[in-house]
């Protein structure tokens, strides 16, 4: 009996303790589940996810002034370590507020400062509601093409709440390039930095004291998703939206009443029912101390729009393009494409007292195809000979005193080089202007691509999209075109441009050899094209069609560069060598027209790729998607 009792007893505590832990975890379900519904209803309204509570942007101004970042330059192989969050922010630029994508609550996003032979590791957390992507314009990744960071092309996107890590090194470059999302057209909503090489053999290293980042862009006023779905709607008839303003490292100021002028207007801070744009916003102050010699590295991370850039009264002096040096050139103005870099050196010589020039980037609005109402198309910074004294100051824009240490700033009345300096057209400086320092004739081609890009409205919903020969590029977000050439897929055996779906012009180059690539523009508009992972011989550029044979080659020592413009209803005749294994994308930098399908591929030394081992968080970046 007492047994009978005593395991009674047991039973009975057992049950009472199912009881309690079966409640518990029911509870714990009910309680997740209802979490679970109210973050997917939060998650189908955008707006209830962006942080609008008081927000700094920490814009500081010397975030970009690299003699100030104690960056030693030498041979020594070091680790770059960044950790990264990237997040959704409304915030306020050039004072009028919009939704933007912020890493690490910075816009313009972190600098990455590294020297040639460094290993750059950078651990990138997406708190978004979309998956991401960050490409490291200009790095030649020889060996390392899955970290290239191209949605469709060398990964999977990067899922909302994850993290992923690039680690790649930096073996035989140096120069100006940046960074920006490779993602549906986010880079557009402010996910872009400078990414800056440095090395003791770089030639023009002894001519200059300092040396800083100017970054140039278009902005817009509302997000890239809304933009891009109405330029890929039958409503935009092909126009590209034009910006409402531009920035020069993420500063500028804008005249509010203009918002509903605008080509779409819009009303400043609808995101929490109140208005909010402030006139005055602060624009960019670069300090420079007389006598001084500054390299200003000047990078278009803009989505769109071609400027031309210059300071009042001080010549510039162009030492570098796309991260190759050149035989100095004096320049008055500079014209700067889209995902283009310019090294230009200024010598600070025109004052001994507090004296304010104007730093000019005039954007080219002959190359737009309709009129933005509310855009000055003459987005200025300031050039002031005597360095702000404080050297940390914010945007804060949840009141109307913003807290900027610029307000102050006078207006220079410095003047601007005259108009016989100004070119009409978007287009480079010319080839003769640039001449490589390290001199290198163009070498033989072995082959020969010749591409054309149009736009056309052929396909069933008579949308204007954009074609690279027959092709008009969609990303394949869970299937990048680089696991396809490694696992094989759609009968092709990997080694042929058979194996890819119909939206995938992929032209594969068996074997090393210098392919010569000619690209017909049979479009209206200027076209910024970037090959990723390499530099290229720009050998030829002209107006029409080419014609081999006749149109004018420029062999010796010809401009080497990442991003050449191609002239309206022109053609470009470019050369590289396909030595380095992996799926690299060719395409218009105009963030428009890469999202309307202006991208084809190229598949080099397939064998060698097939047999790359992707890590395996590559892969899983595809399944978790
Ligand atoms: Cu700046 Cu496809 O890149």
């Amino acid at each position: 009996m007492t047994l009978w009792s005593d395991s009674r007893k047991s039973d009975f505590k057992y049950r009472r303790l199912l009881v309690v832990t079966s409640v518990l975890a029911i509870t714990t379900l009910l309680l997740s589940i209802t979490l679970l519904i109210i973050d997917r209803l939060r998650s189908r309204d955008p707006n209830s996810l962006w942080d609008h509570s008081s927000y700094d942007i920490k814009n500081d101004p010397w975030e970009y002034n690299l003699s100030r970042s104690n960056f030693s330059i030498s041979k020594v192989p070091t680790k770059r370590y960044y950790e990264w969050t990237i997040s959704q922010h409304v915030v306020a630029p050039d004072g009028f507020e919009r939704p933007m994508l912020l890493v690490n609550g910075k816009f313009p996003g972190p600098m990455v400062e590294a020297n040639t032979g460094d290993m750059i590791v950078v651990k990138v957390t997406n708190n978004m509601v979309n998956g991401t992507a960050i490409h490291w314009h200009g790095m030649f990744q020889n060996g390392t093409n899955w970290m290239d960071g191209t949605t469709g092309v060398t990964q999977c996107p990067i899922p909302p709440g994850q993290s992923f890590t690039y680690n790649f090194t930096v073996p035989n470059q140096w120069g100006t390039y940046w960074w920006h999302a490779h993602a549906a057209s986010q880079y557009v909503d402010g996910i872009v930095g400078p990414l800056i090489i440095h090395s003791p053999d770089e030639p023009h290293l002894e001519k200059y004291d300092q040396d800083m980042v100017m970054m140039v862009s278009d902005h817009y006023h509302i997000d890239s998703a809304s933009l891009a779905a109405w330029y890929l709607s039958t409503a935009s008839e092909g126009v590209e939206p034009v910006p409402d303003n531009g920035l020069i490292n993420g500063r500028n100021s804008f005249d509010c009443s203009m918002a509903t002028e605008a080509l779409f207007p819009t009303t400043p801070g609808s995101g929490n029912g109140k208005d909010r744009c402030f006139s005055n916003a602060p624009q960019a102050v670069f300090g420079v101390e007389p006598g001084l010699t500054y390299r200003i590295r000047i990078i278009n991370t803009g989505s769109f729009a071609d400027f031309k850039v210059s300071v009042d009264e001080h010549e510039l002096t162009v030492i570098e393009a796309d991260g190759v040096d050149m035989v100095p050139v004096k320049v008055e103005r500079v014209p700067i494409h889209v995902a283009q870099r310019y090294s230009v050196l200024l010598v600070a010589n025109r004052s001994t007292s507090n004296e304010g020039f104007w730093i000019r980037a005039e954007m080219n609005t002959n190359c737009f195809n309709v009129e933005n109402p509310a855009l000055d198309p003459s987005v200025k910074a300031i050039l002031q000979y005597k360095a702000p004294s404080t050297p940390s100051f914010s945007i804060n824009n949840t009141n109307n005193n913003r807290n900027t240490g610029m307000t102050t700033q006078e207006a220079p009345n410095s003047v601007d080089w005259n108009e016989g300096a100004w070119s009409p057209h978007c287009d480079d400086l010319k080839a003769e202007m640039l001449k490589p320092f390290f001199a290198k004739d163009a070498p033989e081609a072995d082959t020969q691509v010749v591409l054309e890009m149009s736009f056309q409205t052929i396909s069933r919903d008579r949308v204007n999209m954009g074609y690279v020969n027959k092709t008009s590029w969609r990303p394949q977000l869970d299937s990048p075109t680089l696991l396809q050439a490694i696992d094989g897929g759609g009968g092709g055996g990997g080694n042929s441009a058979t194996m890819f779906d119909a939206s995938q012009l992929v032209v594969t180059l068996d074997k090393i050899q210098t392919v010569e690539l000619v690209v017909n523009n049979l479009d209206e508009g200027a076209h910024p094209f970037h090959l990723h992972g390499h530099v290229f011989y720009v050998v030829g550029s002209g107006d029409g069609s080419y014609i081999p044979g006749q149109s004018a080659l420029h062999i010796e020592n010809p401009p080497r560069r990442d991003t050449v413009t191609i002239p309206p209803y022109g053609y470009v005749v470019l050369r590289f060598v396909s030595d380095n294994p992996g799926l690299w994308a060719f395409h218009c930098h105009i963030d428009w027209h890469m999202a309307a399908g202006l991208l084809m591929q190229f598949l080099a030394l397939p064998s060698q790729v097939k047999a790359f081992e992707i890590p395996q968080v590559v892969r899983e970046l595809c399944r978790a998607s």
